[in-house]
């Protein structure tokens, strides 16, 4: 299994998009995927589990998209150069011990011509500090609000073809 951590509370969010065709690609390969939907994620729950406090929903979270994948694909937009505080925040609020060793995938979302590229390096600096291993093909994905979707799914021929050949690599990784 693999999860996908859509990482911005921001509703409606493009990010969350992304994500779901991710999970399409994935699962076109009979890949069973779940998403992480960071607007479901309470800022409260994670508050009341960062320094040694304990959040029945937060543990939950964790325990059901954390802890059984030994891969994650992180999609984070770009917010003011870098990727969200909210994630972080769940990062900080996460025994550390449940990120070592795992195989991370990224992909970048921005309205801008950056594709949250910097985003993306601040957070494998994080990930490697954790002990997690970051795969060097990562996706970053400019002014996607021009982007091409149906029925609000992305169609964007050369972003999926950027995506699936992540995936080829990933899953090699
Ligand atoms: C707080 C905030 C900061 C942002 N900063 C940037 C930025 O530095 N560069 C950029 O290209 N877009 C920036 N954006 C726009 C996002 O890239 C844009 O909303 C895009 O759709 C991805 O975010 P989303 O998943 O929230 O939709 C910012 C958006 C927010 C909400």
């Amino acid at each position: 299994m693999i999860t996908i951590i859509s990482s911005t509370n921001r509703p409606d969010s493009y990010t969350l998009r992304i994500a779901n065709a991710y999970a399409e690609l994935l699962d076109s390969k009979g890949i069973e995927t779940k998403i992480l939907p960071f607007e479901r994620v309470m800022a409260r729950a994670i508050e009341n589990n960062s320094f040694d406090g304990v959040d029945e929903e937060f543990e939950r979270l964790v325990k059901e998209y954390i802890s059984p994948s030994d891969r994650l694909v992180v999609i984070s937009p770009e917010y003011n150069g870098s990727f969200p505080g909210i994630f972080k925040f769940f990062i900080d609020a996460t025994d550390p011990k449940f990120f070592r060793g795992k195989r991370v995938a990224l992909v970048g979302v921005a309205s801008g011509r950056a594709g949250n590229i910097r985003g993306m390096d601040h957070l494998t600096d994080v990930f490697h500090h954790m002990g997690a291993e970051v795969y060097s093909r990562k996706i970053p994905i400019s002014r996607v609000h021009q982007m091409v979707y149906e029925d609000d799914m992305l169609s964007d021929a050369p972003t999926i073809e950027a995506l699936e050949k992540q995936i080829e690599g990933f899953l090699k990784f």
